[in-house]
């Protein structure tokens, strides 16, 4: 940071409001791994950085036989791996541990529900033996780790147990440990269906015993530093508004693409493919941050409101249009960045060997509305590709011919801004400037990096987590959010299956491209 900026004066959003509130956090899926490399390494890190309220307790609910401590002894070694703050004492450890405690149960099994209650209640005395005097907070966040499939069945089964917030009271749930009222939350990760019937049933099935308030579904990149910064960048600034815009936009591309290949997670990523793991979450929710309208406020309902009307604007195509905008593609056998072989996708564990799930996709998309009519956004991500890097291009158009543009042509570069959500994350503005000492123009770029401002970006599940324990529900998904984004992604869907998969990529066809391939363009 230059000593110009470390002058400028602060405008701290924190009015006090936000607060994480103690609560009884249950782990659904609590041997799993993203219990193990996401969820319990946040909850140090927020406890290490003396955001998590001292008096939370944490319970692991999973089927496998374990004890508290050897449960615990678990959770140490994923912390050490995976924690932001993954070198502590062992004091540290014991003192965040110790209100860690682990329940084997069934998913499906109302026994293990009952004892939920038991212990938010404050009934079971086994339970208060092994808390050590501890007293249960009365609020409840319940964090569903696991599949889609069990959605259902538990949000069922804690309504069965008295533990849903629908229907008791504003506050939801019921009195806890020392008769008092607390709320009931429920976190759930993606995938969130595998199409929109699917996502309406598994909605359906939450409002069971749980009002929509109070359902947290994760998307994590709304988490992340950078994501969240398309906010302030677009409306804390007046700078960039006036030219947001179809006058002078001439289209938006939004990239993810990542190094590794599929891994070890085929059984789920066969069944689903890139459209569905990344499209209908990750991309479509920075295409809404970096299109909406501006918010009435900053309350969570006026931004998902407009988050919604950006999906509703968007096109409804035929599907021979939709097949002519997109691309699908699937990695064969092919070389990492260090030259080591990568296997085909076919040949990945848990896949279909004849598999024509696609592992890349390009959409181009429109949005039918005022501001943005006729400007294309790409939206592209893929799994096994040369480099790894998520950003939010915006290409502005070229000045008029007049001067410069009618004799440099092509080489007189649009300018672009470029929102770099991961890795090197920052803002950049390319911009044409002479060259020194003779008459020439060469493109060159103003760039901000958060590195230089901040010594470490919070992961996006601390975020979240403490977001979710707050009671903020701006950077999770509303149920309509989600439903309107699996139009896009069933229409794609749809129009992909009317066509063989053997057929030429830009029919509709499965492009193959080599593992290590260089990240693809395509016309807009
Ligand atoms: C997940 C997808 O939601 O996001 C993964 O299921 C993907 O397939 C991951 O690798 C990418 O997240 P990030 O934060 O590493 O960009």
């Amino acid at each position: 940071m230059n000593e110009k900026s470390e002058s400028y004066p602060l405008c701290n959003l924190d009015n006090g409001a936000f607060a994480p509130e103690a609560a009884l956090f249950v782990v659904f899926g609590a041997t799993g791994d993203l219990a193990h490399r996401k969820i319990f390494p946040a909850l140090f890190d927020l406890f290490a950085g003396d955001i998590l309220p001292r008096d939370l307790i944490i319970v692991g609910f999973a089927r496998k036989p374990l004890d508290d401590a050897s449960y615990r002894e678990d959770l140490k070694r994923s912390c050490v791996k995976y924690a932001r703050r993954g070198k502590f004492s062992d004091r540290q450890w014991e003192s965040f541990s110790n209100r860690i405690f682990y329940l084997a149960s069934d998913l499906d099994a109302p026994a293990g529900y009952s004892l939920l209650a038991d212990i938010i209640a404050g009934r079971d005395a086994g339970f208060k033996a092994r808390a050590k005097g501890r007293s249960c907070p009365a609020n409840a966040l319940f964090y569903l780790a696991v599949g889609p499939e069990h959605f259902g069945t538990i949000a069922g089964r804690l309504s069965e147990a008295g533990l849903g917030s629908a229907g008791s009271g504003a506050a939801g749930g019921d009195a806890g440990w020392e008769g008092r009222k607390g709320w009931r939350r429920l976190v759930v990760e993606k995938p969130y269906g595998r199409d929109g019937k699917s996502a309406l049933a598994l909605t359906a099935a939450l409002h069971n015993g749980f009002a929509e308030k109070d359902i947290y579904r994760i998307d994590h990149y709304l988490g992340k530093e950078t994501v969240q910064n398309l906010l302030y960048l677009r409306f804390a600034n007046s700078v960039f508004e006036p030219v947001w815009n179809r006058n002078h936009i001439e289209s938006i591309d939004i990239s993810v693409f990542e190094t590794e290949g599929i891994g070890e997670r085929g059984g789920y990523y066969d069944s689903a493919g890139a459209a569905r793991d990344m499209l209908q979450n990750h991309l479509i929710q920075l295409m809404c941050l970096t299109t909406m309208e501006p918010p009435a406020s900053l309350d969570p309902e006026s931004i998902r409101d407009e988050k919604v009307k950006v999906l509703q604007s968007v096109s409804r195509l035929l599907p021979r249009d939709i097949l002519s905008r997109s691309r699908r593609g699937q990695y064969v056998a092919g070389r990492d960045s260090e030259g080591g072989q990568v296997r085909a996708y076919r040949d990945e564990s848990r896949v279909r060997p004849d598999s024509t799930t696609e592992t890349f996709v390009s959409l181009r998309v429109e949005l039918d509305n005022w501001r943005f009519s006729g400007v294309p956004i790409r939206l592209s991500t893929g799994k096994a590709f040369a480099s790894k890097f998520s950003q939010i291009v915006i290409h502005f158009r070229r000045p008029p011919v007049a001067l410069f543009a009618a004799q440099c042509g092509d080489t007189l570069m649009h300018n672009t801004l470029t929102i770099r959500i991961q890795p090197d994350e920052g803002v950049w503005l390319r911009f044409n400037a002479k060259v020194p000492g003779i008459p020439a123009i060469k493109a060159s770029e103003l760039r901000f990096s958060y590195r230089e401002v901040a010594d470490y970006l919070p992961e996006a599940y601390e975020r979240l987590i403490a977001d979710a324990l707050a009671g903020d529900s701006t950077l999770f998904i509303r149920a309509d959010e989600s439903e309107h984004a699996w139009r896009i992604v069933d229409a794609l869907e749809a129009a992909w299956a009317s066509m063989d998969a053997h057929a030429a990529p830009e029919q509709g066809g499965l492009l193959l491209y080599p593992a290590g391939s260089a990240v693809p363009e395509f016309p807009a």
